[in-house]
């Protein structure tokens, strides 16, 4: 039995980005592994958010992990600031971290760059996100390729931590998905597809109606070849919407290759369009039928006592390794 630990930011509906890269992995893991899953809104707050915003988006989140098929009597599902060790335990990992390697993180280039002023938690949240894993004792994170930076420093603050003061963390293994690591954008398919991009052409969300997948898919960019090919490199969009196609159907790539086969782009973004809309409906269904429901209320209570109940345990252990507070009876 392994512990299974990954989180997702409120920070908007979920794209196909989330979806593929880390959610469609987790129903599977919930079977015979203590799986838990995490709406990381303290990760949110590292930028700006509107305050109501906030929180409709927490309770979206809620719902759409319920929805992807993750269920609350096999897994843990709770909000990270509904379980105060995550700050605390945050906090001690910060102290261990330097701020070289936390400067080093593509993430807080990417999210930087260019801005006049950034939150201090832009820089130090990966600490953060290293204490909501290692909290749990976990042994695999399924997330997408753009959170292995973020994971391998986890390793390493859990190593540092281990060796300075005692050995209490578990040291966690990545898992990233057969296919679909990095989803990319529709309209610039060299750069990953993302819940912020301000451009709405640029990302399929998971409850985008069918005219705005079929919208969207169209005005992908792709190329003027007009072959249906796989090929990273050189037709970056074909292959972004093949992978989307095959993550979702189910179809091996080279299936759908030949699915396409003297067919032109028009066709095949119809097909790319189907999948996803045949795929998105009964989750969509599930989704709607939660949102306003007291049951997720309940879900999320539950989540937290239990996520805080094996959390403070591993607060106690680092408390007791690092010396802080008294030696308790
Ligand atoms: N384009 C992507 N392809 C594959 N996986 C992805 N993930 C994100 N984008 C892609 C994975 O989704 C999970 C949740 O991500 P997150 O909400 O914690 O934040 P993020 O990685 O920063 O995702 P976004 O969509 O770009 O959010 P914003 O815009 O708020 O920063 C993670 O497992 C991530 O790897």
């Amino acid at each position: 039995m392994k512990t299974i630990f990954s989180g997702v930011q409120p920070t908007g509906t979920i794209t196909l980005g989330n979806y593929i890269g880390a959610i469609k992995q987790f129903p599977a893991l919930q079977e015979n592994n203590n799986a838990i899953y995490c709406i990381v809104d303290q990760h949110a707050i590292t930028v700006p958010q509107d305050r109501l915003e906030l929180r409709k988006n927490i309770r979206s989140l809620a719902a759409m992990y319920i929805a992807c098929g993750i269920d609350p009597k096999k897994s843990i599902l709770f909000i990270q600031s509904e379980v105060p060790a995550h700050a605390q335990a945050g906090w001690m990992l910060q102290c261990v971290a330097s701020i070289g390697e936390l400067e080093r993180m593509t993430q807080f280039k990417d999210k930087s760059t260019g801005k006049e002023s950034v939150s201090a938690a832009l820089l130090t949240y990966p600490p953060l996100m290293a204490a909501d894993i290692l909290l749990y004792n976990t042994d695999i994170v399924p997330v997408g390729e753009d959170q292995k930076q973020h994971i391998e420093l986890t390793r390493d603050l859990a190593e540092r931590f281990n060796k300075r003061y005692n050995d209490v963390l578990t040291i966690p293994d990545i898992q990233l998905p057969k296919e679909g690591a990095r989803i990319k954008s529709l309209q610039e398919p060299t750069k990953k597809m993302s819940k912020s991009d301000t451009n709405s052409k640029a990302t399929i969300r998971l409850l985008d109606t069918a005219k705005e997948i079929e919208k969207k898919i169209k005005s992908a960019v792709t190329d003027s070849e007009g072959i249906v090919k796989f090929d990273i490199e050189n037709k970056p969009g074909v292959s972004n919407l093949l992978i989307i196609e095959s993550a979702l159907s189910g179809t091996a790539i080279a299936d759908l290759e030949a699915k396409y086969e003297g067919k032109g782009y028009g066709d095949f973004k119809a097909g790319v369009a189907q999948a996803v809309i045949d795929h998105l409906t009964p989750i969509q269904e599930r989704y709607y039928a939660l949102i306003d429901s007291p049951e997720l209320d309940e879900i999320l209570d539950e989540g937290a006592v239990k996520a805080n109940a094996i959390a403070s345990k591993t607060l106690k252990k680092m408390e007791n390794a690092m010396g802080l507070g008294r030696k308790r009876r």
